[in-house]
C-alpha cells in the first residue's frame, strides 16, 4: 500500500485521540449519571416506605385494614410502585396490593414504630437496627413493617435515552474537533507539500523555481530560507560555470598560443630563403635596387620579419639574466641611441636624468626593448617631429620615468586596451609594443601608466622599485 501522507497520518492520529478520548468521556458520564440517578431514585422510594410506615403506625396498632388500603392504594398510584405490602412484627399480611409493571423489580422495607413520647422528629431516624434491618429507638417499640416493591425500568429506559445522548453529543464533539483540527493543520501541510514539490522540481533541473510563501510565519521563513538556500546555490552554480567557461577559454588561447609560436617560428625561415633568393635575382636580372617592386618586396619582408621577431619576443619565455645596472645610465644609452636614429629629423628629445646613478638588479636587455617600445611610441605619436621629454627621478627606493609626448593623445575609449597585446591603431604597428614593455616592466616589480596631458599628447609613467630580486620573464 502507498504510504499515507503526513496530513492522512496526523487526521488519523488526531481522530483515534479524540475518539478514546470522547468513548472515555461517555462511558464515564454515563456510569455517574447512572449511579446518580439511581440514589436519587432509590431515596425517592425509600421515603416513600417511610412515610407510608409512620401514616400506618394507627392503623397496623388497631388493624384498621381499610384505613391501611387506602393508604396503600394511594401509594401504589406512584409511578414505577408496582406492590404495597403492610405487615404487623410477626410478619402477618395486614394490606397486600400490586398491579403489574415490566421489570426489573426492587425491594424496599421501613419499619411501623410506635412512638410513646410521640416526637416527630424519631418518625425518620435510622440508627439502630432491627430484625427488618431499620429502626428502634429509645421510647419506640416496632410493631410492624411496610415493604414496597418498585420497578427499576423506567428510570433503566431513561438511562438508555441519556447513553445515546451522550454517545450522539460524543461524536457530534469529535467530528466537530476533527474538522477544527483539519482546517489548522491543512495549511501547514499544504505549505510544506508545496515545498517538497518546489523542491523535487528543483531537483529535476528547474533552477529558476522558487518557492512560495508560506501561510503562517513559520512557513514563511521556512520557504524564504529555502530560496535563499537557492539563491546562493544558483550563485555558487553561475560562479563554478564562468570559471569553468574561462578555464576552456583559456586552455584554448594556451593552446592557439603555441600554435602560433609554431607557426611564427616555421615562418621564420623561408622568409630568410625568400629575401636571400631576392637578393640573387636582384644581382642576376641587374634590378635597381631603388627598383619600386624590389622596395615593395624588401618593405613587406622587413614587416613580417619584425612581426615575427616582436610576437616571439613577447610570446616566447626568455630566462632573464640579472644583473646590477645603473638604470639612469641605460637610459641615457637608450635615447643617445634613439638621437641618433632619429638624426636628420625634425624631433628634439629634451631629458632630464639625474647624474647619480641608480643602481638595480635588472634584465637591462629586456629593460631597454620595454623602455625603447615607449619612447618609440612617443616619437610616432609626434609624427617624427616636436619634442619629446623624458624624465628620471627617484623616491622611496621607486625608479620612475615619465615620457611626455606632443602627439594626438590616447584616444579615450583605447585607455584600457593599449597594453593588450595586438591592440593597435597604427598601420604599420603589431600592437606588441606596449604588450611587451607592460610584460617586462610587471616582470621586474613594477607598473606602467599612461594618461593624456592637460597641454596635449599623451604621457607613460614607468615607476620601478629598485630593489626588486624577483623577475618572472
Ligand atoms: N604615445 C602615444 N600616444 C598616443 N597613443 C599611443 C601612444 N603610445 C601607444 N599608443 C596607442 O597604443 C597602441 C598600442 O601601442 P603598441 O606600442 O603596443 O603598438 P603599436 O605602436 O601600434 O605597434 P608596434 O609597437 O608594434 O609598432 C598604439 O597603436 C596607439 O594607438
Ligand atoms: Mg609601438
Amino acid at each position: 500500500m502507498k504510504n499515507p501522507g503526513i496530513h492522512i497520518r496526523l487526521l488519523g492520529a488526531a481522530f483515534l485521540f479524540i475518539i478514546i478520548a470522547t468513548f472515555i468521556l461517555n462511558v464515564a458520564g454515563v456510569y455517574v449519571t447512572r449511579q446518580f440517578m439511581h440514589k436519587r431514585f432509590k431515596d425517592r422510594i425509600v421515603f416513600l416506605a417511610k412515610y407510608l410506615a409512620s401514616n400506618s403506625e394507627v392503623g397496623v396498632l388497631i388493624r384498621d385494614r381499610s384505613g391501611l388500603n387506602i393508604l396503600a392504594l394511594n401509594l401504589l398510584g406512584e409511578e414505577d410502585v408496582t406492590r404495597v405490602t403492610i405487615m404487623d412484627n410477626i410478619g402477618n399480611i395486614l394490606v397486600d396490593h400490586n398491579r403489574k409493571v415490566r421489570g426489573p423489580l426492587s425491594v424496599v422495607e421501613a419499619p411501623v414504630v410506635f412512638k410513646k413520647n410521640r416526637d416527630e422528629n424519631l418518625l425518620f431516624r435510622s440508627d439502630i437496627k432491627t430484625p427488618f434491618g431499620n429502626i428502634k429507638a429509645k421510647g419506640e417499640d416496632y410493631i410492624g413493617k411496610v415493604r414496597i416493591t418498585f420497578s427499576t425500568h423506567g428510570i433503566d429506559v431513561l438511562m438508555k435515552e441519556i447513553a445515546w445522548q451522550f454517545s450522539f453529543l460524543c461524536v457530534c464533539f469529535a467530528i466537530l474537533a476533527g474538522l477544527v483540527f483539519y482546517l489548522i493543520s491543512r495549511p501547514i501541510v499544504r505549505d510544506v507539500s508545496q515545498l517538497a514539490i518546489t523542491a523535487r522540481q528543483v531537483g529535476r533541473g528547474d533552477l529558476e523555481l522558487r518557492a512560495r510563501s508560506g501561510n503562517l510565519p513559520e512557513t514563511r521563513a521556512l520557504s524564504l530560507a529555502f530560496n535563499a538556500m537557492l539563491d546562493s546555490l544558483e550563485a555558487s552554480r553561475k560562479a563554478f560555470e564562468r570559471v569553468n567557461q574561462e578555464m576552456i577559454q583559456q586552455k584554448a588561447l594556451a593552446e592557439m598560443g603555441r600554435f602560433s609560436l609554431m607557426i611564427a617560428h616555421e615562418v621564420k625561415n623561408p622568409l630568410s630563403i625568400i629575401n636571400s633568393s631576392l637578393d640573387v635575382l636582384i644581382k642576376e636580372l641587374s634590378l635597381s635596387s631603388n627598383n619600386t617592386m624590389v622596395v615593395y618586396i624588401k618593405d613587406e619582408i622587413k614587416r613580417l620579419n619584425r612581426l615575427i621577431e616582436d610576437f616571439l619576443m613577447f610570446a616566447r619565455p626568455v630566462k632573464p639574466t640579472i644583473r646590477s645596472v645603473d638604470l639612469n645610465g641605460m637610459l641615457r644609452d637608450i635615447i643617445e641611441r634613439f638621437e641618433i636614429q632619429q638624426q636628420g629629423l625634425a624631433i628634439d628629445i629634451e631629458s632630464g636624468i639625474p647624474s647619480a646613478p641608480c643602481n638595480a638588479d635588472v634584465d637591462k636587455d629586456l629593460l631597454t626593448r620595454g623602455l625603447s617600445n615607449i619612447i618609440k611610441n612617443a616619437c610616432e605619436s609626434n609624427n617624427e617631429k616636436g619634442r619629446i621629454r623624458i624624465d628620471a627621478s627617484v623616491q622611496d627606493d621607486i625608479w620612475t620615468v615619465e615620457v611626455n609626448d606632443q602627439g594626438e593623445g590616447i584616444d579615450p575609449k583605447n585607455t584600457s586596451k593599449i597594453f593588450e597585446p595586438f591592440f593597435t591603431t597604427r598601420s604599420k604597428g603589431t600592437g606588441l609594443g606596449l604588450a611587451f614593455a607592460s610584460q617586462v616592466i610587471k616582470s621586474h616589480g613594477g607598473i606602467v601608466t599612461a594618461e593624456n596631458r592637460e597641454q596635449g599628447g599623451a604621457l607613460f609613467r614607468v615607476e620601478l622599485p629598485i630593489k626588486t630580486r624577483e623577475h618572472n620573464v
